[in-house]
């Protein structure tokens, strides 16, 4: 055990300037006694994402993760159910483990803190703190809530429930030690100042500093009425509290052999919920015992699923293997890490998982691999300067993993597909058998894949074969050797959106919704919407100039259409070609959606939307009769 045994602790706690070649990042290390559900899966993917991109980066990378496995909760829950504790979560432990399989985590250890070794570690680290004077025997008087495994104030509590749980607290009257977190008080502040880095997102630090300026009481740190935890090793009558255990894991997993280097860690990734304890107990612990202080840790927000908190009461918890279920598990990495950014609380619908799934990895990724792939195969490539490469943004992408803003990154790369789909659409190789813009697109294809495959590691791998080249940061520039090429098998399986998927949705989710009772017998599918949202949208009255097939799209026309004096002629793309033959569109009156904002398809842009009424089998234009003696361009509402 390296460091921890030294027998003068230094007194005072810095944070480590050595992290330029060895990348730690953590997950929290999860309660078992309940499966993993899109939030757990959330930080071990974002995890697993800076692990994979440090990797590519040439780092020694060490990627930890894990269960918390004492305290009452776990007692309780396991006595439910008529077994010891340790029984009843070694049983749990490997439908975990199969769950971080299935969204392709590829973590290096799973810490439990059951671990002998973990909880020899955290009793010398209690010795330390102990003999170092931070830790006293008082009497603990309080509120806990068992569900948070946290004390709590009147003051804290929502019509007397824990805030968080919504179920009463107990009472807790016990002798206890105590932590002197107080003496911490100025040192955090300090920390907090001199590494602003130490808190992100930068805007979470803020109400941290407010409220360790408002005074930090002492913490209690041990309990009597339980047993289910490390016992203190200067009084076995007390066992440790839960969160200095837990804590304490982080660097535990590191004093296993070959892993001594890892401490401390570069980031530790957590939940907002859990904030607190990280950038606040955690650092004072460890100064306490003077070990160095982790660099960052970041918490990002919380997953709602379409709009309502996730509870198993409302039915509404989103398992792995739903979130994987839908679309693969690279469509689910890729939606968490799109649709929102980290750091911000996001909301989850299957719906705009597979809109995401079709519009962006299957239309724009998938088409243009499988295209660039099939030409390939019957023309060949040409090795040439690829002149797309300089619009990749490749410095920004490296700045943008670097500071956790997934979703920027992807938005570069997207921006970037977008590019060479244009370049299809308008060098045409079908026709020229052009070879060197095949090269051209193959060697860009190649650029991007390397840069995006820290979140869809599975599709990253298939492309990476088809086009011979590593996955590998040196790659992206170096030019891409030419090869046999066989068309790419479809990486992206379209989905259709049926009425079957907002179905799914849960009813009592959506009797939530609505505020009014629904007529009885009747389930209302929409949401109701505000009469301002609706007046936001400009629909008018348009007329089809003209109607032409668009080059590699079987369901797409592109349709011209006058939108009459104040906004002219705008193009619109629509999915309506298998019913209806042009000369069936040409001159008709159509409602046209006209403020929504533009659309990339095909390599083309569409400025607004028709309406039309679809139902399983086919879709119609909603036509206005020419005998309706309406204007061009009138507005329509
Ligand atoms: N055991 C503690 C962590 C100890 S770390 C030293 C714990 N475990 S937990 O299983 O309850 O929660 C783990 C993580 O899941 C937390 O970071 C929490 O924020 C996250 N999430 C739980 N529900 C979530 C959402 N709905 N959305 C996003 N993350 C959420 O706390």
């Amino acid at each position: 055990m390296a460091k921890t045994t030294s027998k003068k602790p230094a007194k005072k706690s810095k944070v480590s300037p050595s992290f330029a070649n060895t990348f730690y990042v953590t997950t929290p290390i999860y309660y078992p006694n309940d499966v993993p559900h899109i939030g757990h899966a959330y930080t071990t993917i974002a995890a697993d994402i800076l692990a994979r991109w440090n990797k590519l980066l040439g780092k020694k990378v060490y990627f930890l993760t894990g269960t918390d496995e004492h305290g009452k909760k776990l007692q309780e829950t396991a006595e439910k159910v008529g077994k010891k504790p340790k029984e009843f979560i070694d049983a749990l432990i490997p439908e975990f483990k199969k769950d971080w399989e299935r969204i392709n985590a590829k973590y290096d250890h799973f810490i439990r803190t059951t671990d002998k070794q973990h909880e020899q570690v955290v009793q010398e680290m209690l010795q330390k703190s102990f003999d170092n004077g931070d830790i006293y025997l008082g009497e603990y008087e309080g509120l806990y809530c068992v569900g948070c495994e946290a004390y709590y104030t009147e003051k804290d509590l929502v019509d007397g429930c824990c805030p968080i749980h919504k179920k009463p607290v107990e009472k807790l009257k016990e002798k206890s030690y105590f932590f002197k977190l107080s003496k911490y008080k100025d040192k955090l502040l300090k920390l907090y100042k001199e590494h602003p880095e130490f808190i992100l997102p930068k805007e979470r630090a803020n109400y941290v500093i407010a409220s360790v300026k408002a005074g930090l009481p002492d913490l209690s740190i041990s309990r009597t009425s339980f047993d289910w935890g490390i016992p203190l090793p200067f009084d076995k009558k007390h066992v440790c509290y839960v969160w200095f255990d837990a804590l304490f894991n982080y660097y535990s997993g590191t004093q296993i052999k070959g892993k001594e280097e890892f401490w401390p860690a570069n980031i530790h990734l957590i939940g907002k919920d859990i904030l607190w304890f990280h950038v606040v107990y955690w650092p004072a612990f460890l100064m306490s015992v003077g070990l160095d202080l982790p660099k960052s840790v970041f918490a990002h927000g919380w997953w709602t699923v379409n709009g309502d908190k996730m509870s198993k009461s409302l039915g509404n918890v989103v398992k792995i293997d739903k979130l994987v279920g839908i679309a693969g598990v690279d469509s689910a990495r890729y939606f968490l890490f799109r649709n929102t950014a980290f750091g911000q609380d996001g909301d989850f619908s299957e719906t705009a998982l597979i809109e995401r799934h079709n519009n962006e990895l299957a239309n724009k990724l998938g088409n243009l691999v499988s295209r660039v792939s099939a030409l390939a195969e019957r023309y060949g490539l040409e090795k040439t300067s690829n002149s797309l490469l300089p619009k990749l943004a490749i410095k920004k992408i490296k700045s943008h993993y670097d500071n956790y803003e997934f979703d920027k990154a992807l938005n570069e790369i997207f921006a970037f597909i977008d590019i060479c789909n244009e370049y299809v659409q308008t060098n045409k190789p079908w026709e020229t058998e052009n070879k060197k813009v095949l090269y051209e697109l193959a060697d860009s294809i190649k650029a991007f894949t390397i840069l995006i495959s820290p979140i869809i590691p599975e599709t990253a791998e298939k492309i990476s074969k088809i086009f011979s080249f590593d996955l590998n940061i040196d790659q992206i520039e170096e030019p891409l050797k030419v090869s046999k090429i066989i068309k790419a098998p479809i990486l992206f399986q379209k989905i259709e959106i049926t009425k079957q998927t907002e179905l799914k949705v849960p009813k009592k989710k959506i009797e939530t919704k609505i505020n009014k009772p629904a007529i009885p017998g009747i389930v209302s599918m929409a949401e109701m919407i505000k009469y301002d949202d609706f007046a936001k949208l400009d629909l008018r009255v348009g007329k089809i100039k003209s109607v032409a097939d668009i080059d590699g799209a079987d369901k797409l026309y592109n349709l011209s259409v006058d939108l009459g004096k104040t906004l002219g002629t705008k193009t619109i793309l629509a999915g309506i070609k298998q019913y209806y033959k042009k000369e069936e569109l040409k001159d008709k009156l159509i409602i046209v959606i006209t403020n929504l904002e533009p659309r990339k398809m095909k390599g083309l842009e569409s400025q607004g939307m028709l309406l039309a009424a679809s139902n399983e089998e086919h879709t119609k234009v909603i036509l206005i009769s020419p005998s309706a003696d309406i204007e061009v361009g009138s507005t329509v509402g």
